[in-house]
């Protein structure tokens, strides 16, 4: 008798493009443009070899061997999975619009745990603002946008027709949040290959060091395999409207408190992250060169989902900076340990979200990451049409935590504002 075997019906994890860096303003995708990939010998020599074109051996600023070589727009899905497939990773590559940046990037590149030199100072004294907030988390306000935006927008792929729509609707949401403050503004942040979305910015002016920047960021955009002529089905509940939605409840959290930062604090929903981190890199290149001081960057990819018996949240331990992570650590312990929950670590080994492009532009960033085993699982059902509340136990519950996180960490990088900002001039001495 024949045995056959029965594949398990879980979606295969699907990788999409490598770290996509541009700068400029919006222009339509183009599918035969070229793009220059920089990866290893080994990616090269499995998984771009015969596909791409001009390889040439560099040595990049931290003495390892890299190649680059070219292929076109509309190839990055399959060599992304050809590196799933033939490596069993996703991503592990950087692609630019043209050789020179390429290039430029090449040399200039830094090991993956970039930021050893960070000279910024973090302290943990700021609980009597924090302290209060964290108790006024509520689930159902995550839950409710976590379920507005996987299924009023169940296709945010950066190239569809109406990826412009959630962003939009992620601007009002916020803005809307902000009544009555003047020193609160939001902008949508266009970029050269976004395609038809925009990122999302929202500042709260700082009162004493306005230039000083603190910033929280998820990605609006979502991907799911192409099925034909039919839309894209790609609710992205978990990747990562639950980043978004974890934001917003900080946001209303620090503003129903009356809350005023001494330093600039940025909410971002990033553009395209899926394929290359595009909105993010985007909006790190242009305050790379506008010469703004980014002190502390907190990624929130994945926040609402519990595989195995592991920890509650996890530290991204590549692609950021270690200072940063062990005051995200030192927070944790002061803030959330006390009442239960544990953190552990989890590697990607290759920048799988936007913190990676904080760290490829010199700024100091982190990145927590949902619950599971060291290291182990996460959600199934990412980048394919199951990535739904409903799969998720259908509450939002998991998102909590990272909110509490998020909100320690604004409150401790962004501190509250000291000076007479708030107080009636007759309170003043
Ligand atoms: N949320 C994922 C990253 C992720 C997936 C982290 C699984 C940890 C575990 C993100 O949206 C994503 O899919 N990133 C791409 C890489 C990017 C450079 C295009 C990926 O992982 O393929
Ligand atoms: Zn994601």
């Amino acid at each position: 008798m024949k045995m056959i075997r029965i594949a398990p019906a879980l979606p295969v994890l699907l990788c999409m493009a490598g770290a996509h860096a541009q700068a400029g303003t919006q222009v339509a995708y183009d599918a035969f443009a070229p793009v220059y990939v920089v990866s290893s010998p080994d990616t090269y020599r499995k998984s771009l070899d015969g596909i791409a074109r001009n390889a040439q051996n560099r040595r990049d600023g931290g003495g390892n061997d890299v190649v680059i070589s070219e292929v076109s727009q509309h190839q990055l899905p399959e060599v992304t999975g050809r590196i799933h497939s033939r490596e069993q990773r996703c991503g592990g590559f950087f692609s630019f619009d043209s050789r020179a940046e390429a290039e430029a990037f090449v040399h200039s590149a830094a090991p993956a745990n970039a930021g050893a030199s960070n000279p910024i100072v973090y302290t943990i004294d700021n609980q009597a603002t924090v302290m209060p907030w964290l108790p006024q988390v509520r689930e159902e306000n995550i839950y409710r946008t976590i379920k507005h935006l996987s299924t009023a927008y169940p296709n945010r792929y950066y190239a569809s027709a109406n990826a412009y729509v959630p962003s939009t609707w992620i601007r009002d949401a916020w803005l809307g949040l902000a009544a009555g403050r003047d020193d609160v503004n939001a902008v949508l942040f266009p970029c050269s290959s976004c395609g038809n979305q925009y990122s999302v910015i929202l500042s709260i002016e700082g009162s004493e060091e306005p230039d000083e920047i603190v910033v929280l960021g998820a990605h609006l955009d979502s991907i799911a395999p192409s099925s034909g002529t039919k839309a894209m089905l790609a609710p992205g509940a978990d990747d990562d409207a639950s980043g978004i939605a974890t934001l917003t409840e900080v946001l209303r959290v620090a503003l129903t408190s009356g809350w005023k930062p001494k330093r600039t604090v940025m909410f971002m929903a990033y553009a395209a992250e899926e394929v290359g981190l595009r909105g993010s890199l985007a909006i790190a290149d242009s305050f790379k060169t506008g010469g703004k001081k980014v002190v502390g960057v907190l990624q929130l990819d994945m926040t609402n989902y519990k595989s195995g018996n592991g920890p509650d949240l996890r530290l991204v331990t590549d692609n950021s900076d270690p200072a940063l992570q062990s005051f995200v650590s030192a927070l944790f312990q002061e803030y959330l340990a006390p009442v239960g929950p544990t953190l552990g670590s989890f590697t990607c080994g290759y920048g799988c979200s936007d913190h990676a492009s904080w760290t490829i532009k010199g700024f100091p960033s982190a990145m927590l990451f949902e619950a599971g085993d060291d290291d182990g699982g996460y959600f199934p059902y990412i980048h394919s049409p199951h990535d739904k509340l409903e799969n998720m136990g259908d509450s939002a519950g998991r998102s909590v935590y990272f909110a509490q996180m998020a909100l320690a960490f604004m409150g401790e990088v962004g501190k509250t504002a000291s000076g007479t900002l708030g107080k009636r001039v007759a309170d003043v001495d």
